[in-house]
Order: structure tokens, then sequence, then C-alpha cells
């Protein structure tokens, strides 16, 4: 008997996803390479592992795996991404029929995703590129899920994907078709950017909250913990509360862990996307850079000897309110940036985005769920430029002195909160009619006659002037 979905590639979420739809009555077929010593009869000694697994297929053979597949064969991809996911298409190619479906779940590029979609709807094979959010437990429980590409092909692998997606408070799926091309992975890429600064956020207000106000990881983790179920929760917060409370052999282990950030690529890729598109997410970019400066710890050891600044020697004037409210308005920020992001791209790339539905998809299952991503669901149906929605014009204007002063003093005491900064600078030159640009066009036009543009002149033609005389 032929099986319904198939699986290529066993790792981690690989394997989190294959029980997770076997536990929901999924027949499946499980392929993973064969290696000799290395990767040997990964599929069979998994499957004999999980009784849940007790009707799936394993295999090392691709033409067997396919085979096994009930037609149009769905196939979910969760290998690495990049040159991997191109050998594995050429070797899966002679034995896929028309018709077949491939879905990518990794965090691939846009850019290779549509090109993979092209060059296989050439031969009449459906591609979807699809993100897939909520790490090994959202995998097994219910992630997150974006699939985008052939809306034809969708209707097929719905179905299967619903089924495993986490719920959200409607119990609807976090699972809806994104748009066509490679908007499902360019919409799963701002997800980790948007990560990448609600991460950042966290570290700093833990910065602040350690070194400018002598708090013990204990005392962090209870003040973090009092804003649970409030507006400000969210699953980042829930993690960093326990990750703050861990101890091994009686010391915070947060103190042993080496302050050196790496990342697998989404958040530069988010930030050269932005580049590109020309839209200013100066608080994902702040995220990344700051752990790009991290990755520096020698040098930062030999500075900071050479310097002797002294950082952490001051009491910072700040109250947790005043912290709180810093906080959530730079996630409005954030998100506002993220969200600005992807509805550009949809606008240049011509996706029929959703953004409340995008926002429904990741109110569960993903790493960036959130009440603020509840609130967004709403939001977006009026606006897709977030801060200047009267809800958060309102929360900007009682609350924007927090944040300024939240990153003055801290600034003038010696930390480094880059996502804060960047926060209040956006928020600064963005709800200002005024900007120095002036200066910029005024300097590009003297060394480089580039023009510019006058204000006193209705019709904005470009001028240039003679800057000599
Ligand atoms: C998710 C995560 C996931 C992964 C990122 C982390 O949504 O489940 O974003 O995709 O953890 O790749 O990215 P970095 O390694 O770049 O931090």
């Amino acid at each position: 008997m032929q099986t319904k979905f198939g699986i290529i590639g066993l790792g981690v979420m690989g394997k989190s996803l294959a029980r997770n739809m076997a536990s929901k009555g999924i027949q499946l077929s499980l392929y993973n390479r064969f290696e000799k010593g290395v990767e040997e009869q990964v599929a069979q000694r998994f499957i004999a592992d999980f009784p849940e697994l007790s009707s799936a297929k394993g295999f090392e053979d691709l033409a067997d795996f396919v085979q096994s597949l009930e037609r149009p064969r769905k196939m979910l991809l969760m290998v690495k991404a990049g040159a991997v996911i191109d050998s594995i298409l050429e070797k899966i190619l002679p034995n896929l029929s028309e018709g077949d479906i491939i879905i990518d779940g990794g965090n691939s590029h846009y850019h290779d995703t549509e090109k993979r979609i092209k060059y296989l709807a050439e031969k009449n094979i459906h591609f979807i590129g699809c993100g897939v959010s909520g790490g090994e437990e959202g995998a097994l429980k219910g992630p997150s899920i974006m699939p985008g590409g052939s809306k034809e092909a969708y209707q097929f692998i719905a179905p299967y994907l619903e089924k495993i997606a986490a719920k959200d408070k409607y119990d609807t799926p976090c699972c809806t078709f994104i748009g066509t091309g490679g908007s499902g992975h360019f919409v799963k890429m701002v997800h980790n950017g948007i990560e990448y600064a609600e991460m950042q956020l966290l570290a700093e207000l833990y910065f602040i909250l350690r070194h400018g106000k002598n708090k013990t990881p204990n005392e962090i983790a209870d003040i973090f913990s009092s804003w649970q179920g409030t507006h400000l929760d969210g699953y980042l917060l829930e993690i960093t509360v326990h990750i703050l409370r861990k101890k091994e052999n009686g010391d915070w282990l947060i103190d042993k862990i080496l302050d050196q950030a790496g990342n697998k690529g989404t958040g530069s890729w988010t930030t050269i996307a932005a580049a590109e598109l020309g839209v200013p997410i100066t608080m994902i970019t702040a995220a990344l850079f700051a752990r790009y400066i991290s990755a520096f710890k020698k040098e930062r050891v030999q500075a900071d000897q050479l310097f002797q600044l002294n950082h952490f020697n001051k009491n910072i004037d700040l109250n947790i309110e005043q912290l709180k409210n810093a906080y959530y308005l730079a996630r409005i920020t954030n998100h506002h940036q993220g969200i600005h992001l992807i509805s550009t791209a949809a606008e240049t790339y011509k996706w029929d985005l959703h953004f409340p539905e995008i926002a429904r998809i990741w109110t569960n299952g993903c790493i960036i769920r959130s009440v603020l991503m509840e609130e967004l669901m709403t939001i977006l149906q009026k606006t897709d430029r977030l801060i200047i929605h009267p809800y958060f014009i309102d929360f900007i204007k009682k609350h924007r002195e927090d944040l300024s002063t939240t990153v003055g003093q801290s600034v003038a005491a010696g930390l480094d909160i880059p996502c804060f900064s960047a926060a209040i600078n956006f928020i600064n030159g963005y709800t200002n009619a005024l900007s120095s640009a002036n200066i910029i066009q005024a300097q590009r036009d003297y060394f480089g006659a580039h023009t510019y543009k006058r204000n006193d002149d209705p019709l904005l033609k470009s001028v240039h002037t003679d800057w000599s005389s």
C-alpha cells in the first residue's frame, strides 16, 4: 500500500515533524541519505524508536522512497538550505511524475526558492517554499507554517500541513497560503529578522538591569515574570525567565555562557533584502550587528583593558515602569519595520499578501508569538504602517520619553543598547517632517553634480547649483 506523505531528511526538525504527522494518523514514507559508517539505517532506526511511527516506511534509496508515495506525491524536504537542496532535486527528479509536489521546509533564501519554482515548473513539478517556525518543540507539537508558491499545489498539501500546525486561540491552524513565488520563505526570513530584534531587546533589558541596576538574574527573572500575563507577554519573554532562573552547581548558568552570539544567516538576509528594497529596518540590523560585535570577543577583551571605562560601576536612575514602556514601544517599532519590509516586498514582487492573516499564523507555534502579535491581527486590518495606527500613536506619545530616557541614561552610563537606540532614533526620525537630508542632497550635488529638488518648487524639478561661486 502506498503512503500519503513523504519526508526527506531526518535531522532534528525532520524527525519532530515526522512524529507530529504520524501522531495525527498520517501514513508516512521517511527518507534519510545513506553514508557508510555515519548515517546508516537512520529512518528504520527512528521508526523503531517511536510507537507512533509504526505504520511509517523507512528508506535510504530515493527511487524506492518516491515509488512508495501516493500520487500526486507530496514530499517535504527538511535538509540544510543551499546546495544540498539542488543536489537532492537533481537526484529525485528522474523519479517524479507530473503534478508531484516538493515542499522545502528549511530556511532557504527566497531568491533560490523563486529559481527552483521556475526550474521545476518547466518539468510540471510543483515546488513550495515553506517557512516553518517553532524550533524542535514547535515541530513536534505544532509549528507555525508559512507555505508559498503554487496555490494549486497548496490545495493538495493543505490538509497535511494544517493538521500538524499549531492552533490559534480560535482553534484555526497557524498555517495559511502566504502567496506566490518565494513569498513563504520571504515572510519566514522576516519572521527571523523580527526574532533577532525581539531577542536583542530582552538581552539589552537584562544588561541594563544586571549591570546598570545591579540586579541578580533571579531578580531580573522576577521582573520579567511580572510582565507575563500583560500586553508584554510572549514566548521569548517566557523562555528568558526560565533561562535566568537556571542554575548549575549553585551558580547562575547565564554567567557561564560565553557572550558571543552565533547566527545561521537569516538576519543578514533580512538586512540585505531591506537594503535592496529601501526599507529602514534599523532594529533588525542593529540586532544583527550586535551579534557581530559580540563575536569579536578577543578584541573586546583587549579594548576593555586598554580603555578601562568602568562600564558597570553606576546605578542607572531608571524605574521598572520606564523600562517596561520602553520595551513595549521598541517592540512596536520592530514589528512596524518588519511588516513594512514585507509590505514593500509584496508590492515589488507582486505578491498578494494578507497581513492580518500573517499575524494570525504568528500568534502560536512560532518563536515571535506574543500578545502584541494578537493585537496586530486587528491593527493590520486598518494599516500596514503600525506606528501610525491611533492605538500606537497614543501609546508612543505617552511613553516616548521613557524610551529616550532609557537609551540616554544607559548610553551615558557606558552600556551598549543598540536595538533600543535604533528604536528611539527611528521614532524621532519617522515622526519628524524635517530631516537633515537637505545637507546630504547639497553635499551630493556639490561633489558629484547629482542634483537636488527644492522645497520652494511645487514641480520638484531636479536642479544643480554651481557651488564654486
Ligand atoms: C524558528 C527559528 C529557527 C532557527 C533560526 C535561528 O522560527 O523556529 O527562527 O528558524 O532557530 O534559524 O536563527 P539563527 O541561528 O540565525 O539565530
